[in-house]
């Protein structure tokens, strides 16, 4: 494979990021992205992370998953192995809800990481459908101010379910499984979390690496098809 200097550089940094060589773009081709799916993977690399000749900082513990491959992976996990989420990796997970949009911009919400065997045992007593937090290697507490005004409740739900699938797909990214659960004791929730008063604590997301099997890319989701949830111009 020939090329110029910068390409050289954008390659090295690619290979020194764990990219096979068959992942490759062909030098001579580096806008033939559009074609296999392995070298639009590569090309959105390159773009990604080396765009001014950088020096490669890998901050990934694992091979990242192309965005759309993270969207058919994700589905709800409800049965998680042992193993401890790292640190940075929870970070990650946070930053991106952090990094969500919202109504002018609010931010409104607030999360609380647990990770404490006990504590996440005693959340999964929130809500009749919340066993899975009690295995879970974490749960982030999804926080809301309290609010009786309807406009301002649909809103800030509405910001909060970004920054919730931001949160899942980071993870999904990382090969790490999530599952909502709703709160329907909210006063024990509070108690729980030390919530003040003004907030209530809206869902809850448990994190875990699956029991049962990793996450891959879904052909056949259990979902309506396109065509019927699609309309083209019109209803
Ligand atoms: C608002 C909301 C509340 C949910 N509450 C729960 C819950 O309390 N317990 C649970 O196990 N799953 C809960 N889920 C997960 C859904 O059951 C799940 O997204 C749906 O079955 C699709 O699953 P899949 O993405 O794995 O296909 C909730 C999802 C949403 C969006």
């Amino acid at each position: 494979m020939g090329g110029g200097p910068v390409l050289k550089r954008a390659l090295e940094v690619v290979r020194q990021l764990g990219v096979a060589d068959e992942d490759l773009c062909s030098s001579s081709d580096p806008v033939s992205a559009p074609g296999s799916p392995s070298r639009r993977r590569t090309w959105v690399m390159l773009q990604r992370r080396a765009p001014h000749g950088s020096s490669a900082s890998p901050a990934r513990t694992v091979k990242p998953m192309e965005t759309f491959d993270a969207i058919r992976a994700r589905r709800n996990v409800r049965a998680y192995t042992d193993r401890p989420i790292p640190p940075q990796d929870l970070d990650r997970i946070l930053e991106a809800g952090r990094r969500a949009p919202s109504s002018m911009n609010d931010q409104a919400w607030d999360f609380v990481l647990v990770t404490e065997r006990e504590r996440l045992r005693e959340l999964s007593r929130v809500w009749r459908y919340a066993e899975h937090v009690a295995g879970s290697a974490a749960t982030i507490a999804l926080v809301l101010p309290a609010t009786e005004d309807r406009d301002e409740r649909d809103i800030r739900w509405f910001d909060l379910g970004q920054a919730a699938m931001a949160m899942m797909l980071a993870a999904a990214d990382l090969g790490i499984g999530s599952s909502h659960a709703a709160v329907g004791d909210q006063a024990l929730a509070r108690e729980l979390l030390g919530l003040p008063e003004d907030r209530e604590c809206a869902m809850l997301l448990a994190l875990g690496y699956p029991a049962d099997r990793p996450l891959r890319p879904i052909e056949e989701p259990a979902r309506r098809p396109l065509d019927e949830v699609v309309h083209r111009e019109r209803w």
